[in-house]
């Protein structure tokens, strides 16, 4: 094929990633822009299959078939609950791809006794220490996520200054690399080898709630590793698309970042997690006051106004189902529901708008931190389902607390508060909550599926 022509194959298949990416800002255009966008990918596949450059197609065909079965395997098996860990993966085998090409592409041009162009030079060593740092961060994240190593922040002395300097080692070896003929292979190893350490020193401080941001900003860097390697092998279309996965990805870290009260900075130089304390306030001597699904039903069945706030334990339960039908009853007999949005509420970004679609709870009862806060005062019931970190009144209340500062959903400020949960387990940041101890709130304790389907039969006897 001519370059020219897979140039402009390339710019198609770009424009189809956009187009698919803006669809993908409406519920309603989701579907639509993520099959516009795995054509355009499918395009750039096939494109790239028929340009000459590339190993033999058996090598290939080998490839699609492992990866195919492997990719279809997790697709069955990884249960909702466990998608974060399963995208930490992915971010890190991307990463790793990257580190891979960059890796051949520097022993390809040694073998050749060629030096290789400062500017590609350059992006080498970068794809090594983005690809690097996102394999082994993604790891990292991975394993506390999947609770194979303590969530906690692990920290120790001058971490900070030991991750700074040997990202000035790694950047000084690269410009040593780049310009100079005569610089050892032994140089580019220690690039490697700094960088896969660099990625574990990074995310082992970062632990409880923090997790959300790492998790967007490693999967910003498997897109910028992505576009580093587009640059190596001079392949526009993955320059476009490292960049586009790369600058969403950033985006994506802001708005985690927004919802965390941290801002970027703290989190590209590694400085936050590693200051999360422990509360000075205590439970000890406090009761719950707990109360029964003919009680609660009472409550819902001759309530105004009641906002349900999601959480991780009502994706656990998958209770979606049983929560639309209960929200339907309650409107029928004329009041009005809607659902309180956290951005991190429960395991990945979008995870309560994801789960809530899968049950065709209507989008637009749906409501956003910012607007459903000033809400909650005026609302009869607040009907808590799982969620506890995102609304523990310590992040507006308690300035010892590792979550203060943390924007929260009011549920403490309604009228009455439900908390439905199995027992007084803490929430993914490991804290107590206050929530559960004041006056207006009752706690109705059970598995989420069970009490909801309780609690429908039981507003249906109202
Ligand atoms: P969490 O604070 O994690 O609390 C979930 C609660 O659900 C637990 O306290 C648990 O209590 C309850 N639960 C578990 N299984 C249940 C079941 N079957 N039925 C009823 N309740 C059940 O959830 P959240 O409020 O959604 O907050 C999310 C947390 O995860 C935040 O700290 C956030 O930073 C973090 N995080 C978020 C993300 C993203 S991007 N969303 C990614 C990683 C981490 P019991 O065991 O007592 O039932």
């Amino acid at each position: 094929m001519s370059p020219t022509l897979v140039r402009l194959i390339y710019l198609g298949a770009a424009v189809l990633f956009i187009t698919g990416l803006k669809q993908l800002q409406s519920p309603e255009t989701a579907r639509q822009g993520n099959r516009i966008s795995a054509i355009g990918m499918l395009v750039a596949i096939i494109v790239t299959l028929l340009d000459q450059h590339i190993v033999g197609y058996g090598t290939i065909a080998a490839g699609m078939v492992v990866g195919s079965a492997l990719g279809l395997w997790l697709a069955y098996t990884v249960k909702m609950t466990s998608m974060p860990q399963m995208v930490a993966l992915l971010n890190g085998f991307g990463g790793g791809a990257s580190l891979l090409v960059a890796i051949a592409e520097f022993l390809h041009a040694r073998h050749d006794g060629v030096m290789q162009p400062v500017d590609v030079a350059i992006s080498t060593h970068l794809g090594v220490l983005i690809g690097a740092v996102t394999l082994t961060g993604s790891l990292i994240a991975w394993a506390k996520l999947q609770e194979v190593m303590s969530g906690k922040p692990i920290v120790f002395p001058m971490q900070k200054t030991f991750n700074g300097t040997m990202l000035v080692v790694v950047l000084v070896l690269t410009g040593w690399l780049a310009t100079s003929g005569t610089a050892p292979d032994g140089a580019f190893w220690a690039i490697v080898t700094i960088s896969l350490v660099l990625g574990v020193t990074l995310v082992i401080p970062i632990g409880g709630a923090d997790m959300p941001v790492v998790i967007s900003l490693l999967n910003s860097y498997s897109g910028i590793a992505g576009a580093m390697t587009g640059f190596i092998i001079q392949n526009e279309v993955l320059v476009v698309s490292g960049a586009l996965v790369g600058s969403s990805g950033i985006i994506l870290s802001q708005m985690m970042c927004k919802a965390m009260n941290r801002s970027l900075a703290n989190v590209l130089f590694g400085a936050f997690g590693a200051a999360a304390g422990k509360s000075t306030r205590t439970s000890a001597g406090l009761a719950v006051k707990e109360t029964n699904v003919e009680e609660a039903a009472l409550q819902l069945a001759y309530a105004q106004s009641v906002i349900v706030v999601p959480g991780y334990g009502l994706a656990v339960a998958q209770a979606q189902h049983q929560v639309r039908e209960l929200t339907e009853l309650v409107e029928k007999r004329g009041g009005t529901v809607k659902f309180a949005i956290h951005p991190v509420a429960g395991r990945m970004p979008g995870h309560m708008n994801v789960l809530l679609a899968e049950a065709n709870v209507p989008y637009d009862k749906l409501v956003d931190m910012d607007d459903i806060n000033p809400e909650f005062e005026r609302t009869d019931v607040c009907l808590v389902i799982g969620a506890n970190d995102v609304v523990n009144p310590a992040a507006r209340t308690d300035p010892s607390s590792p979550i203060f500062g943390m924007p929260i959903l009011n549920a403490d400020l309604a009228k009455r508060c439900i908390v439905m949960k199995r027992g007084m387990s803490a929430g993914f940041a490991g804290i107590e909550n206050e929530l559960f101890y004041g006056d207006r709130t009752q706690m109705l304790f059970g598995d989420a599926k069970g009490t909801l389907t309780k609690l429908v039969a039981e507003v249906k006897q109202v």
